[in-house]
Parts: structure tokens; C-alpha cells; sequence
């Protein structure tokens, strides 16, 4: 048996252990003690907001169409996610938002009340769930077609499992979500997306968000790994079962990478590499995949803070939405209206020498601070227009769209 001094020294041992590999990233990076965030006045953009748009609330995700000047958000209802938010277990499929959409947003077109105008792309013949025509927006992504006059929307859906035989919801406590990776093609300034396809497959399990390839196929974060309900998807965090997998463009699903922490809003950087931000961590790991979709880790790079989405400008740069303060992120989620708002910060990763084929170096800038949460609280994702320089921001349970006019140009290398 034991001393009682080897016990405790045991007990010591293994509180500096939990300390070391848990805590301390969860006090630290997490949850941002002790970490000063700057107010957003020191920073020289002008911003404004878009917003009593009951079409503009809870656009969670962007994607912007360079060529078209298109701005496609993902928006659903902000009360509405609360109840039903399927990545973070917010599992109660009657109160789910029942107006989801994409808009389609013409970004040199200014608008009289000072937004721009748009248009909320209709989904005709979509089946939706169990033919309401109904879709559950969480990320979505892009690309055009070879001759640039049309574009694919992917979006990952976020629909409630039913029974297959009695089409009744299932116990979503139970099975959780049925989530699914949906294709739509649209033009520009049509006011409809046409389904193409849906890609359901047991490896789908609770995606985050999605990066097309090439030759069709899409690589996209299960930012909780398999585990869609219970106690291993609420450790998954801190297990780090996320992981990283990939679709052929026929449906044929697999896991490339595993061990994330709440992977998130992933990219595939016109560098051909895949960047794999944490939510929980911070960080961003930086792969290179094959034909195949497998992949091979080349880089780390080190950035201690939550990272939300990920995103990449005309000129090559990345923008990431991070979130100083976690834990505050935290509570304006389970009350969007009312809860205090959160810091947010925008950084830029550039890479340096992106011609150098093995030479993974990238300069950090913090771009905009808000740390008093004044212009830009909760924002989520975070899309840089080069051509004019201006910050388009938009949160998942945010009411609003933050605009900043580029001030500033920001250099071009
Ligand atoms: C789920 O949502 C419905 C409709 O808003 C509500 O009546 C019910 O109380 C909610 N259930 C739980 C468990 O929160
Ligand atoms: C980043 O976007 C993805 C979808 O694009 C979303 O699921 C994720 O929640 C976003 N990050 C957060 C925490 O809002
Ligand atoms: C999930 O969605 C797919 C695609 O519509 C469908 O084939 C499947 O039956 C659904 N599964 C459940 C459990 O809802």
C-alpha cells in the first residue's frame, strides 16, 4: 500500500499533469485570462452595422464570389439557436428555426437604408426534411464553375433525424442531428440556388464546415468527431476527438486526420494547403493533402486564441475570427439578447514566400480589436473584400452584419 506522502506526491504529480495539459490551456487560452484586448477605436477602420433586417440575423457563415461581388450568407433566427444547434447539443428540433436561407448579397450595390441590396435565394424542388423544403444552415462555402459564370454553394445542413419508415422525428437527445452536406448552383443575380446533391454518409457526423477540391470532392472538420450526443461529445473538446475527413465526389467518406480540439471554420488556401483551426485551443495546423485525400502535417501555427472561422482574400491572405474572451463567447450564447458582449479580434495570417514549395512561414497582424464589445460583439466569421479593403463580419447569433469600409489599404505583397 502506498504512504500517505507517496499518495499525495502522486496526487501532485498528477494535479501539475491536469494543470499542464488541461487548465492551463483552458485558463489561458480558452477562457483568456489575463489577456489584454484593446478597444476598437485603436485600430483604424470606421465600422458600421446592417441591421433590423429580420433576412440579416444569425448569418453564421459567408462565402464571397469574387468574380459576381456576391457576399452568400448562411442565416437562420438567433432566439432559434439556442434551442437547436446541433454542434454544440443544442438538440430541440421543435424550436428550430424554420426560415433558414441564403442571401445573396451585391456588395457595390449600396442600398437607401444602408446596407446593399440582396436577394434570399429560393430552393425550388429541394426536398428538404421529409419534403418540408426545409434546410438548416450552419457553414457554407464555394467555388465557380471553369468559365466563372456560375457558382456552387455548399452548405452543411443540419437537419433532424427522422424515423425512415414513419417519418416522425426521432429523439434527437438520442440519435442526434442527421446532418448532411448539400450542393447548390446558382448564377449571378438569379433569385433561386437548384439542388445538385446531398452527400449523407455515417462519416458525416457532426461537420462544422467544408473545403471543395479541385476535383470535386471536400474535405470538412466533424469539430466533435463521431460522437453526435452524450458524455464523449461533451468531452470531445477537451479529448480532442475532432477530427478531419474527406469526401470523394462520388460519396465516398473517410477520416484523414484525427486528435483536433473543436476543430472548426477549416480552409483550403488557394496554396493548396488545408488550414484546420481549434475552437477551443487556438492554433491552426496546417496540412498538405494528397490526390487521395489523404494528408500529411507540415506546419503548426501558433496563435493562442479560440479561433472561429477561417477565411482567405484575393490576395492570399487568411482572416481568422477569434474570440479573446471564450467563456464570454460562452454566455452571450445562451442568451443572445441580453448576455454581455463579447470581445472579438480579426488577425491576419500571411504567408510569407508561398512560392517556396517546403517553406511554411507566416507573419500574425492583429487587423481589428473589440474589447469592450462595442462595434463587433460575437462575431464568428470574418470576410476580407481586397479589392476595397473592407471587413465584412457576422456572427452566428448575432442580429447584425458589421461592416468596415477599408480605411486602410492594406498592402499587397
Ligand atoms: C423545446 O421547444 C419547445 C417549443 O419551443 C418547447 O415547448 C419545449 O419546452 C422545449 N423543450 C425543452 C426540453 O426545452
Ligand atoms: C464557423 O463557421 C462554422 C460554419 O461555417 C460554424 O459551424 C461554426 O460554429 C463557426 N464558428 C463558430 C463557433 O461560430
Ligand atoms: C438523413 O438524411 C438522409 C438524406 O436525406 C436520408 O437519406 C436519411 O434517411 C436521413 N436519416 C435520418 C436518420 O434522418
Amino acid at each position: 500500500m502506498p504512504s500517505k506522502l507517496q499518495g499525495f506526491s502522486i496526487l501532485l504529480a498528477l494535479a501539475a499533469v491536469v494543470y499542464q495539459f488541461l487548465l492551463k490551456d483552458i485558463l489561458f487560452r480558452t477562457v483568456g485570462l489575463g489577456r489584454t484586448v484593446l478597444p476598437v477605436s485603436s485600430f483604424p477602420y470606421k465600422c458600421h452595422r446592417i441591421h433590423g433586417d429580420p433576412n440579416i440575423q444569425a448569418c453564421e457563415d459567408m462565402w464571397l464570389d469574387e468574380n459576381s461581388r456576391t457576399l452568400y450568407l448562411a442565416c437562420s433566427d438567433s432566439a432559434a439557436r439556442r434551442d437547436w444547434m446541433p454542434n454544440i447539443h443544442r438538440l430541440n428540433a421543435s424550436a428550430r428555426a424554420l426560415n433558414d436561407h441564403i442571401v445573396a448579397m451585391e456588395i457595390d450595390n449600396p442600398s437607401t437604408s444602408g446596407g446593399y441590396t440582396y436577394r434570399v435565394l429560393e430552393t425550388p424542388g429541394f426536398p428538404g426534411v421529409n419534403g418540408d423544403g426545409r434546410i438548416h444552415v450552419v457553414g457554407i462555402t464555394g467555388i465557380h464553375s471553369t468559365d466563372n459564370s456560375d457558382a456552387q454553394l455548399w452548405l452543411v445542413n443540419d437537419r433532424p433525424s427522422v424515423d425512415s419508415t414513419t417519418g416522425e422525428f426521432l429523439d434527437q437527445e438520442v440519435v442526434g442531428a442527421n446532418a448532411t452536406i448539400e450542393v447548390f448552383a446558382t448564377k449571378p443575380g438569379a433569385e433561386t440556388m437548384q439542388h445538385v446533391k446531398t452527400y449523407a454518409n455515417p462519416q458525416i457526423a457532426t461537420p462544422n464546415n467544408i473545403a471543395v477540391t479541385k476535383d470535386g470532392g471536400f474535405f470538412f472538420t466533424n469539430d466533435h468527431g463521431p460522437h453526435k450526443v452524450g458524455w464523449r461529445h461533451h468531452l470531445s473538446p477537451v479529448l480532442g476527438t475532432g477530427d478531419v475527413s474527406y469526401c470523394s465526389a462520388t460519396g465516398n467518406c473517410k477520416k484523414v486526420a484525427s486528435g483536433f480540439k473543436f476543430p472548426n471554420g477549416l480552409h483550403l488556401g488557394s496554396d493548396g494547403l488545408l488550414y484546420i483551426p481549434s475552437a477551443a485551443k487556438g492554433d491552426i495546423t496546417v496540412l498538405k493533402p494528397a490526390a487521395d485525400g489523404s494528408v500529411t502535417q507540415v506546419h503548426y501555427i501558433h496563435l493562442d486564441y479560440p479561433i472561429d472561422n477561417l477565411s482567405e482574400d484575393a490576395n492570399g491572405d487568411i482572416f481568422a475570427a477569434t474570440m479573446p474572451k471564450g467563456l464570454a463567447s460562452l454566455a452571450t450564447f445562451n442568451d443572445p439578447l441580453n448576455a454581455p458582449t463579447a470581445p472579438s479580434t480579426v488577425w491576419r495570417i500571411r504567408r510569407l514566400n508561398r512560392h517556396l514549395p517546403d517553406e511554411y512561414e507566416y507573419q500574425l497582424d492583429k487587423i481589428i480589436e473589440d474589447g469592450a464589445g462595442e462595434k463587433l460583439p460575437g462575431m464568428t466569421t470574418v470576410i476580407h473584400d481586397a479589392k476595397t479593403g473592407t471587413l465584412f463580419m457576422s456572427g452566428e447569433l448575432s442580429i447584425l452584419l458589421y461592416v468596415c469600409p477599408g480605411l486602410v489599404k492594406l498592402t499587397i505583397m
